[in-house]
């Protein structure tokens, strides 16, 4: 008789950790996030945003701002798609949201406006690669801007620094608090698939 409760033993330990290792994935998934910081504070440098939901394309060449646009010169804005989704379900996005905006400068310009001419017309086209901005939103860490915590890795052509500390109020959060505190501190008006809520 008790070979078999040895067994029984080894089937309902088993049965435990597996309802343990199930339990443990859920609350993963419930606070899933791409952000990762190290023991100072730092946020990693996010990898594979290139795939996410590419949500717009803002445009400031350095022509048509001094010679030195803020944030040279387009902005590739990408969001995860779960991210993309409860935004268009609810009007804000969950916890632990990251946002990308990848700078690119504009392709090799010949006209003093930064533009060129190619077979489909005159204007600017993607050059390299140009810096990357992040912002990530954690109601604990960042209580004191609105939520969200800002980030740049650089205004440069690649390699981008690994890590990234916090920036300063006056430097990131400051222009975001000022004007698009309504729409959960990021420029919706500019991103024609959060703006206008229709879908894919
Ligand atoms: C003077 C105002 C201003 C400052 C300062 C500023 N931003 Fe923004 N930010 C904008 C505007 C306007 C947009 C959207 C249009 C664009 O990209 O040109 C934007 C867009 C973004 C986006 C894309 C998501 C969104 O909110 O729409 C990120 C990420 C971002 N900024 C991060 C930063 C970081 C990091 C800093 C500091 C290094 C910073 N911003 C400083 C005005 C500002």
């Amino acid at each position: 008789m008790h070979k078999y409760l040895g067994l029984l033993v080894l089937i309902a330990g088993a049965a435990g950790s597996l309802f343990l290792f199930n339990t443990n994935r859920v609350s993963a998934q419930t606070q899933h996030s791409t952000a990762v910081f190290d023991a100072d504070g730092k946020l990693k440098l996010p990898t594979g945003y290139r795939g996410w939901v590419f949500v717009g394309a803002p445009l400031t060449p350095n022509a048509l701002n001094n010679g030195k646009a803020n944030f040279p010169e387009y902005h590739h804005v990408y969001i995860e798609k779960q991210n993309v989704d409860a935004y268009l379900k609810t009007g804000s996005f969950p916890e632990g949201t990251v946002i990308v905006k990848e700078l690119t400068r504009v392709l090799n310009p010949t006209f003093p406006d930064g533009s060129r001419t190619e077979p489909s017309g005159r204007g600017y086209f993607n050059g390299e690669y140009n810096g990357i901005d992040v912002t990530v939103k954690d109601s604990k860490r960042f209580a004191q801007t609105n939520n969200w915590g800002f980030f740049t890795f650089g205004h440069h052509p690649l390699p981008y620094s690994e890590t990234a500390a916090e920036s300063s109020v006056a430097q990131c959060a400051g222009c975001h608090i000022a004007n698009v505190a309504q729409t959960d501190m990021t420029w919706i008006q500019f991103y024609p698939l959060l703006r206008d809520k229709k879908g894919y």
